[in-house]
């Protein structure tokens, strides 16, 4: 039978690229003081003014009182680690010590199936709580890493996108693949779960020191041959990584270079970091249609480097936003709003309101290639909400009644909400969190 809903409130969406000025450009946002989301069957079948709906929707429609919250998008985390929750906040190291002193010990565990089983629904639990309906996932180098992970987000019918790392060298022998046995298990995993319910699969060599030439070169043909799928890597994140990749590649220009030659560069990749790029990279990066994750609070944490996004934007590479857990320091997309507010500010660009809840909803679903699914409340797209309280603490009730415009409002919320503000997830038209 045809399930009809109607969610009653405030509600924000993004429409296309506000730009950066504190007003937003033309026709770029939608508001609707006492607006309506009529969603039948998992969709979005329209949205507008709850007095225009509440003659149009059917008598068995189940209506949601929002009002007094504010409802937008799902938000979206283009890159996350769900292997890594266990190694958050791990004091004291860069990148490839962090990665050897804490992170490869933790990835290991999840060799173990039931362990895995259990991680990919805490995961999911809070990422739900945290309002983020769709990530690009790195699992752990173990098939049923991704198995355990792909299935528990089949059954909250979430949109998600991960793969399974490839490694076939410079990492703990657990952790390790036979050079082509790493790319068969990939395609096994394809198989059994790309396309299906709302899951993608992303291929996922780890970055470039970890896999050999003819790893690398085997994922590109993988790629070459189904261009649908999306491709994960990490890329110029760290000084000391970047001189390793350059001492493992001598023969090839510069960072990139390893991923371009190998094929590994196009419209559905994501590269991690890209914090020390140069106006070369960038260009190189935008012609063929890639993103870059902008992931501040993992740059900041790490002490990776401060990403230039104003840089990426004037060459016309997209930027994605993402937390990078476990070097970020937040699942919450408030967090990494926060960071690159931040950031943004020590490079003189600083983030608006706009602009931020844009990254995490259309901007990112733009770069991941998915804006005819997510990304926007508006019809045809997947009912993917994410349903904010400006009550939920006093100090943010008493600053918000302290804001005079929707700018203002909007600003004020990204910088000081958290996961508390965050009231109900939904995904696919079905209420999946409700804050207690
Ligand atoms: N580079 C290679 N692997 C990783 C990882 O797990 N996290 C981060 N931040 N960078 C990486
Ligand atoms: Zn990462």
């Amino acid at each position: 039978m045809t399930q009809h809903t109607l969610l009653r409130g405030p509600l924000f969406t993004c429409l296309d690229d506000p730009g950066e000025a504190i007003t937003p450009a033309a026709g770029s946002t939608r508001y609707l003081e006492d607006g309506g989301i009529w969603i039948v069957d998992g969709q979005i079948h329209a949205v507008d003014p709850f007095a225009t709906l509440a003659d149009r929707i059917p008598p068995e429609a189940a209506i949601v009182d929002y009002r007094g919250k504010l409802m937008m998008p799902g938000f979206i985390d283009s890159h996350v680690h769900y292997v890594q929750l266990d190694v958050m906040a791990s004091y004291g190291r860069q990148l490839l010590d962090w990665l050897n002193d804490y992170t490869f010990p933790a990835e290991c565990r999840f060799a173990d199936e039931a362990y895995a089983g259990a991680a990919a629904e805490r995961f999911l639990d809070e990422l739900l709580r945290t309002g983020t309906t769709t990530a690009q996932v790195f699992c752990s180098s173990h098939p049923v890493s991704v198995d355990r992970f792909f299935e528990a987000s089949a059954r909250r019918r979430l949109r998600m996108i991960a793969g399974k790392v490839l490694m076939d060298r410079n990492a703990p022998e657990e952790l390790t693949d036979d050079t082509l046995g790493g790319v068969h298990d990939s395609e096994r995993l394809i198989a059994d779960w790309h396309g299906r319910d709302r899951l993608s699969y992303t291929l996922t060599p780890r970055f470039a020191p970890t896999s050999s030439r003819e790893q690398l070169d085997a994922v590109g043909g993988v790629l070459r041959n189904a261009p649908d799928l999306h491709l994960q890597t990490h890329l110029s994140e760290n000084r000391g990584e970047i001189a390793w990749v350059g001492e493992l590649f001598p023969e090839r220009r510069d960072y990139l270079d390893v991923y371009e030659y190998y094929g590994l560069v196009g419209p559905k990749s994501t590269f991690a970091h890209g914090v020390h790029l140069d106006a070369d990279q960038h260009r190189r990066l935008a012609a063929q249609g890639a993103n870059v994750a902008f992931c501040p609070t993992s740059n900041l944490f790490l002490g990776s480097g401060l990403m230039d996004r104003q840089a990426c934007r004037d060459a016309g590479l997209a930027t994605s936003l993402a937390s990078d857990i476990g070097a970020g320091t937040s699942l919450s997309t408030f967090g990494s709003l926060q960071g690159a507010y931040q950031v943004g500010a020590l490079l003189g660009q600083a983030l608006t309101g706009w602009q931020g809840f844009y990254q995490a909803t259309l901007g990112n679903a733009r770069a991941l290639r998915l804006d005819d699914r997510i990304g926007t409340l508006q019809p045809g797209r997947e009912a993917d909400i994410v349903v904010l309280d400006p009550d939920a603490t006093p100090l943010l009730s008493h600053r918000l009644s302290r804001t005079e415009t929707l700018a203002e409002r909007l600003f004020a919320l990204m910088m000081l909400g958290d996961d508390r503000t965050v009231a109900a997830t939904w995904a696919d038209g079905r209420c999946v969190h409700t804050r207690s």
